[in-house]
């Protein structure tokens, strides 16, 4: 196993379990003789009231992917998908290898079951999260493929076309959602590829997305990371400690329907292209004005800290707002919005450059909420967000991300019963 080979290394295995927020459990290893990013041997259980990687605290690195179900695939063969994706995510986030004897096998005429480029590591504090899109239940044809039409969340349908969408269908939809988030980007990549391959056949990818460097913080304990426009994200995030907050914006309710997705969440995912060039020739003030805070300290242009509240009625000497009107923050806040919050855990990413030599760069978007309604409202309110124009939406999808499961359930298991 990965956590013999740890031994190897000089990395015990043993380790207290500490509470984590959310139900599950997290395993610290002795980090022994590995230092940097190799020392990360955070290992989440799998297993919990809720799925892992929500209010985990955001790790750095990310690989999102979506993946379609094969037309030739019936509700058993579905269900033995998600088993077989079950037992290998539970054994992966504790740094061990994909076993023998799954659908893939391993024998002498058969390659290994697991493609081995993570032997050696630790777990990274790996996590993986599953989510069902809104084809699962009934694909574009209007065909009940799985029996599952009944029970799709009537709030699951793919999001409602935005102003200055520019969706691409490559970067969009997906019957089903995996994200792998770990502190090492090639532990996140071997998750996805061995679950990739677990599926082949049954589930095929349908695109996918790495991302570096969070931009946002899910925890009171982290610090805030920034994005590519340098500026701190994730400040006014729900945080894994706000135990009230979660359950009124993140966590789906026993007494929400459908029953099945209790302590489940929505995820939205947005692929958000930002024109870096010309942002770059951006003056500072300006910029600070198309956030509605200081790009240093991250601080609300009312004034304060970091951490002071933003307040929205405050007026330099002029009698304008010292927020202004089209300021990201104001636009995206819970006061524009009704009351509504979401948690944001997004990535940024680099995916090398276009023909014009510009860094096709920005954010990969991922919120986690009880509705989509929330997101749907807050993206409504951004139309007027003074920082399109350095924006542009390129993909979008919506997942209902199934609650957490005991040892010896499949991830969703209750959908199916
Ligand atoms: C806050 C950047 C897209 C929702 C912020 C902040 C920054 C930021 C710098 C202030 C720090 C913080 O509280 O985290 C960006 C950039 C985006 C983007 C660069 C696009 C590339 C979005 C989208 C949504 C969103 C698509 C949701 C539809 C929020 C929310 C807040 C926020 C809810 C907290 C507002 C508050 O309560 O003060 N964003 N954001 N953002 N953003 Fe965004």
């Amino acid at each position: 196993s990965r956590r013999g080979l740890l031994g190897l290394f000089g990395a015990g295995a043993a380790g207290a379990v500490v509470g984590a927020a959310g139900g599950a459990g997290v395993a610290m290893a002795a980090t022994g003789a590995l230092g940097g990013a190799e020392a990360s041997a955070a290992a989440y259980d799998f297993h919990g009231v809720h799925q892992a990687g929500i209010t985990t605290p955001a790790q750095d690195r990310l690989h999102f992917a979506a993946f379609d179900v094969s037309d030739t695939l019936d509700r058993t063969g579905l269900v033995e998908l998600l088993t077989d994706w079950t037992d290998a995510a539970a054994r992966l986030t504790q740094g061990l290898e994909v076993e023998d004897g799954g659908a893939v096998g391993g024998s002498d005429v058969a390659p290994p079951a697991d493609t081995g480029e993570a032997l050696g590591l630790p777990a990274a504090g790996l996590t993986i999260t599953f989510g069902f899109g809104p084809t699962l239940f009934t694909d574009a044809a209007g065909v009940d493929r799985f029996g599952l039409a009944a029970r799709r969340p009537p709030a699951l349908e793919a999001l409602p076309r935005f102003q200055g969408d520019a969706l691409k269908p490559e970067w969009t939809g997906g019957d089903l959602c995996v994200q792998a988030c770990a502190d090492d980007p090639q532990v996140a990549v071997h998750a996805i590829r061995n679950l990739s391959r677990i599926a082949f056949g049954r589930a095929s990818l349908r695109w996918s997305q790495l991302g570096f460097g969070r931009t946002s913080s899910t925890s009171t304990a982290q610090s805030t990371p920034r994005n590519l426009f340098g500026f701190k994200d994730g400040t006014a995030n729900v945080k894994a400690e706000e135990r009230e907050a979660l359950a009124e914006h993140v966590w789906v309710d026993d007494g929400d329907e459908p029953a099945w997705l209790a302590g489940g969440s929505y995820l939205v995912a947005r692929k958000i292209r930002m024109v870096i060039e010309s942002w770059d020739r951006v003056q500072l003030g300006e910029q600070e004005r198309l956030v509605g805070r200081t790009k240093g300290e991250g601080a609300p242009l009312s004034g304060g800290t970091e951490s002071t509240a933003p307040d929205f009625e405050a007026e330099g000497a002029t009698g304008a707002p010292l927020i202004p009107t089209d300021a990201h923050v104001r636009l995206a806040h819970a006061s524009a919005n009704g009351g509504v919050r979401m948690l944001r855990r997004g990535y940024n990413f680099v995916d090398g450059n276009d023909e014009l030599g510009r860094l096709d760069a920005g954010l990969f978007f991922l919120s986690f909420q009880r509705s989509p309604e929330q997101f749907v409202t807050v993206q409504r309110s951004l139309a007027a967000d003074a920082l399109n124009e350095y924006l542009k939406h390129v993909g979008s999808a919506i997942f209902a991300v199934p609650g957490g499961i005991r040892p010896g359930e499949h991830v969703g298991q209750a959908l199916f019963t």
